[in-house]
């Protein structure tokens, strides 16, 4: 059984008071429901280390939205994976649509990026998922195909057990659009299979897929009660504690 994830990505969301409020109420309201959910909080960096110590005695645990692939140097503005770890991070969101998209990230780039977080001991939540026009044109497996293929170049088969894939169709994120759950399905089964060839049978039952897009209190039990959805990726919903805790409690 794969133990399902319910992570939290706040984007460019909550100044470091905000992000106290947010952590703490999802702490605190974690202890009054029962899921049987693995919690993961993506703060901006500002506020990782103090989330950090907010979230200690819990079960919450901490990821960074992104990382540089170098260890150090020139990179005025950039982040590498040891200063995340410093900081308490144990995994990091790599190529979001919103890196491939607003910032112009290959997937080659994520590729190393990938490659540096897990020689640094950081788990990567690697994003994939393609746009409407390619949905529409039917290369929706081609795109996602080419993404799985390039991003996990030279990953072996022991670093992808430490890999969370999620599957995040981009015209579903922050539209209010969700993938119905059989769109959704049928894409993680693909996924699934593609890991298949690419791995071994075995890591394909292991390796973890989440959804992510437009995930929200009202849509997410119908999404996670598909077979090979594993867990969700939450933008938007998971700003507020009462909404993200919703979607916590329906993993029992
Ligand atoms: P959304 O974002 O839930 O606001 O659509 C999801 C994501 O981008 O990870």
């Amino acid at each position: 059984m794969r133990t399902k994830i319910i992570a939290g990505n706040w984007k460019m969301n909550k100044t470091l008071s905000e992000s106290i409020t947010l952590a703490s109420g999802i702490v605190n309201g974690l202890n009054n429901i029962n899921t049987k959910a693995e919690v993961i909080i993506c703060p901006p960096f500002t506020s990782l280390e103090t989330v950090n110590s907010l979230i200690k005695n819990s079960k919450v645990k901490l990821g960074a939205q992104n990382m540089h692939f170098e260890d150090h140097g020139a990179f005025t503005g950039e982040i590498s994976a040891a200063m995340l770890k410093s900081v308490g991070c144990e995994f990091v969101i790599l190529g979001h649509s919103e890196r491939r998209h607003i910032f112009m990230e290959p997937d080659e780039m994520i590729n190393k990026k990938i490659k540096k977080a897990l020689g640094s001991n950081l788990k990567p939540v690697f994003c994939i998922g393609e746009t409407l026009e390619e949905r529409e044109s039917n290369s929706t497996f081609k795109v996602l195909e080419t993404q799985v293929r390039n991003g996990l170049a030279n990953v072996t088969g022991s670093e992808l057990l430490n890999i969370i894939i999620a599957y995040e169709p981009v015209w579903a994120i922050g539209t209010g659009k969700t993938a119905t759950p059989e769109q959704a399905q049928e894409v993680h089964q693909f996924l699934r299979n593609l890991i298949s060839q690419m791995f071994s049978e075995e890591s394909s039952k292991i390796v973890r897929i989440l959804y992510g897009g437009s995930v929200k209190p009202s849509n997410a039990e119908s999404l996670l009660s598909k077979e090979d959805i594993d867990g969700a990726l939450v933008g938007g919903a998971c700003l507020q504690a009462e909404s993200f805790l919703q979607i916590i409690s329906v993993v029992n």
